[in-house]
């Protein structure tokens, strides 16, 4: 029989006093803390302004030691701890709650580059590396850093690793935790698990890292990783394509992966709507075709030296597309500047919503052969859930991930459209599930969807995961009321 652990609920937490607050200050220096509330708002508010908490203290340690010595202190007293990288999290994990008494952990000083193995193809980086950073370091060591999404001005490997992030290249490279070898990782009691291994092939035990990748902060606090190079690329093409339906979108991904001889790297898909919306919100872009088309793709291609070849496999995958009418139009990129303004149309889809209103938000994944089925049946309940709202399908449909958003009908009352969020999350989900979907493709858990966890995953499935945090974090100190459901 299972002994619960008797862990209480984050609001009846003690508050931490201010002999206690003050050890803490000490084990980080006066560089190291943050107590002014003009100075701590940032690292309470959710990216979103869903989560808007309040903190104890806002530390921010400058090494591994100063982690576990913050831990050590924190376990002892059953003080409440929130990682946190570059806030840019989308489900609330990283920002405290409301109750004042965690303390928030920011990495963002920990952010040197430990070392790069060109040889090995390995760069070691500490949490808080912003994602730029860390691909600029590869880029300068004519490498390639291959994970890469729309926060990465500001999102930090640590958050990326512990949110296990996808973003656009995970077709070909895969997520997060596709890029890591080995890991540095503070546990809850101060102890600290250092596997920063190199290796590719390392069958020692269980592969414990894993455990941390994807935990968003409740098991173990990631300080440092050794991440995985590969070869800089010599041939890039880029090109956004107009189509008539999501069925030509999964039925042109084949052809681009097999037409560029598997060199397809990237494959984002959008409705017209989106694209109004980065048209009308976000300054400094603009069309590339003449008239406006239901769908597009944003495809990108990666290769070695080919001596030329790879815009010849594109062209001519293009080309037959266009004859067989499965594709309307289609713009390569022929500039590096060509290529920017591509890009700048997809990564602003995020920032582009929001002067839209209330927006529904859903990050799943289905078999992408069934993204035709979920993008038609999902359109059709949510328009009829709410009419006049606005359906807002994009993503990364090389791998299935569809970020199908809503927006509020344009005119309406934002509270009200909101206040039915739960309903048409409910709703989109048992679509999701029937189409043999997840829930959360990319960003997590976090509190968003921590209560819906128990209705997509198994009994065994969140008995085991409760049982690894036991043992990890009896305390219960990490990240409390994030990704396990009480
Ligand atoms: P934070 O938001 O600071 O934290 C995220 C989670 O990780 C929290 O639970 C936190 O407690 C935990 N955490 C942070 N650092 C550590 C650490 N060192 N050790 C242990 N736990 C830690 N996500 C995608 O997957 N794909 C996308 O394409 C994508 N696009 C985005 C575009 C925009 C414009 C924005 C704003 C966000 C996007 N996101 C995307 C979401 C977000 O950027 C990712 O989830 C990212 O990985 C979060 O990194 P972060 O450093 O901001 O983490
Ligand atoms: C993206 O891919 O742009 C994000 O994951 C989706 C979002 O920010 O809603
Ligand atoms: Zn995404």
């Amino acid at each position: 029989m299972r002994v619960e652990p008797m862990i209480a609920p984050i609001a009846e937490r003690i508050r931490p006093s201010d002999d206690l607050l003050d050890r803490i200050r000490s084990a980080v220096g006066p560089k190291g803390w943050l107590s002014e509330s003009a100075d701590m708002v940032r690292f309470e508010r959710e990216e979103r302004g869903l989560y808007i908490g309040k903190a104890a203290l806002v530390v921010r340690p400058a090494s591994t030691d100063e982690v576990a010595e913050v831990l050590r202190i924190c376990n002892r007293e059953r003080i409440a701890v929130v990682p946190q990288g570059g806030n840019t999290g989308l489900v609330g994990g990283g920002v405290p709650h409301a109750t004042g008494n965690e303390i928030v952990l920011s990495l963002s000083r920990m952010n040197r580059i430990r070392g790069l193995d060109i040889e090995n193809d390995t760069i070691l980086a500490e949490a808080g590396c912003i994602l730029a950073d860390i691909q600029k370091a590869a880029a300068d060591a004519d490498r390639y850093f291959a994970l890469s999404l729309g926060a990465e001005g500001t999102c930090q490997i640590g958050g990326n690793l512990s949110t296990n992030a996808g973003g656009s290249n995970v077709l070909r490279y895969g997520m997060a935790r596709d890029q890591v070898l080995g890991l540095e990782v503070v546990l809850a009691d101060g102890r600290v698990l250092s596997s920063l291994s190199g290796l590719r092939k390392d069958n020692t035990g269980y592969d414990l890292k894993q455990l941390f990748m994807g935990s968003e902060g409740t098991l173990g606090i990631i300080t440092a990783a050794t991440l995985k190079l590969h070869p800089a690329p010599r041939e890039v093409e880029t090109c956004l394509i107009a189509l008539p339906t999501p069925k030509a979108v999964v039925e042109l991904l084949g052809r681009a992966k097999a037409g560029s001889g598997g060199n397809c790297i990237a494959f984002e898909f959008t409705q017209r709507r989106l694209i109004d919306f980065v048209l009308k919100h976000i300054p400094g872009t603009s069309d590339p075709f003449e008239r406006p088309h239901p769908w597009y793709v944003l495809a990108e291609f990666a290769a070695g030296d080919m001596g030329g070849a790879l815009k010849g496999m594109v062209e001519r995958m293009l080309g037959q597309a266009l004859e067989d009418g499965l594709a309307l139009d289609a713009v390569i990129a022929a500039s590096a500047a060509q290529r920017k303004a591509l890009w700048k149309l997809r990564e602003s889809m995020t920032e582009a919503q929001k002067p839209e209103g209330g927006s529904i938000k859903h990050d799943v994944s289905v078999p992408v052969s069934k993204l035709p089925t979920f993008v038609e049946r999902a359109s059709a309940l949510c328009e009829g859930m709410v009419p006049g709202s606005r359906v807002c399908a994009f993503g990364h449909a090389g791998d299935g991930n569809i970020h199908f958003n809503v927006s509020q009908p344009v005119g309406g009352d934002r509270a009200a459209f909101m206040s039915g969020m739960d309903a048409m999350n409910h709703a989109v989900h048992a679509i999701v599930a029937e189409l043999d979907g997840s829930i959360s493709a990319e960003h997590g858990i976090g509190r968003l969807k921590r209560d819906k966890l128990p209705y997509y995953k198994s009994a065994v499935a969140l008995d085991m995961m409760r049982s690894i945090k036991h043992t990890l974090d009896p305390n219960g100190i990490l990240n409390p009321g994030k990704v396990i459901p009480d």
